[in-house]
């Protein structure tokens, strides 16, 4: 049986963000409030070749809008660069119906609901894992997979059935595990770009590298 590549809307896998869920859909019943599935090209999964994998959904931007990355600083960021290197086509609006289509291209989250304070504990990054999996298994083209921050990056080496001792999260990296081209960036939020820890110069830097590689 194949598993499924996303959890059920009252997935109840990880209860402490089960119960962060049920709290916003008390206190905002207009929010989208549930697992985020990954966002695909119009071609459906059979279609991809680069897949970027980010962290967990915000609690204002993807738990809100139902669409990784949609409604905050870290997806104004993504979608801008995205687009600008030609893995996407349509003006992003942060609404998932603002039309943005991906070329071969797919985005999800190593951790498909919202945490608190955007953390998740170690047993949900491994709880979630199988969706992840799931995801991969389901993209026959895939050949570059691009993480975004160190939890990424280790659930989806860990994911690929490598050590990540053997393949240690490095802004700018590039490894091959599983089979994929994995590479590597500081995740896009609004902190680390606050801070100076990541510059749109550095983000353009490494789509330039996949954009590159896939050609
Ligand atoms: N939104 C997402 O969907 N994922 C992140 O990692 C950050 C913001």
């Amino acid at each position: 049986m194949t598993e499924p590549t996303e959890p059920d809307r009252n997935c109840n896998l990880c209860p402490r963000l089960h119960a962060f869920i049920a709290s916003h859909r008390e206190t905002h019943p207009d929010w989208h409030n549930a697992p985020v599935g990954t966002f695909y090209p119009k071609d459906g999964p059979g279609s991809v070749r680069f897949l970027i994998v980010g962290l967990a959904p915000g609690l204002r931007g993807a738990n809100r809008t139902g669409r990784p990355f949609t409604g905050d600083f870290a997806g104004d960021l993504l979608y801008g660069t995205i687009s600008r290197h030609g893995f996407s086509r349509g003006a992003f609006a942060a609404r998932p119906d603002d039309g943005v289509q991906l070329i071969e291209t797919a985005i999800t989250n190593a951790v498909r609901c919202v945490p608190p304070e955007n953390k998740p504990v170690g047993a949900e990054i491994n709880t979630c894992r199988r969706f992840l999996s799931a995801s991969i298994q389901a993209m026959p083209r895939l050949r570059a997979i691009l993480t975004l921050g160190k939890i990424a990056h280790d659930s989806t080496v860990r994911t690929l059935g490598e050590r990540v001792a053997a393949h240690p999260f490095s802004h700018g990296g590039r490894t091959f595990a599983g089979g994929f081209t994995v590479f590597s960036s500081y995740h896009c939020s609004r902190y680390n770009t606050n801070t100076g820890r990541l510059t749109e110069e550095m983000f353009a830097n490494v789509f330039k590298d996949i954009a590159a590689f896939l050609k």
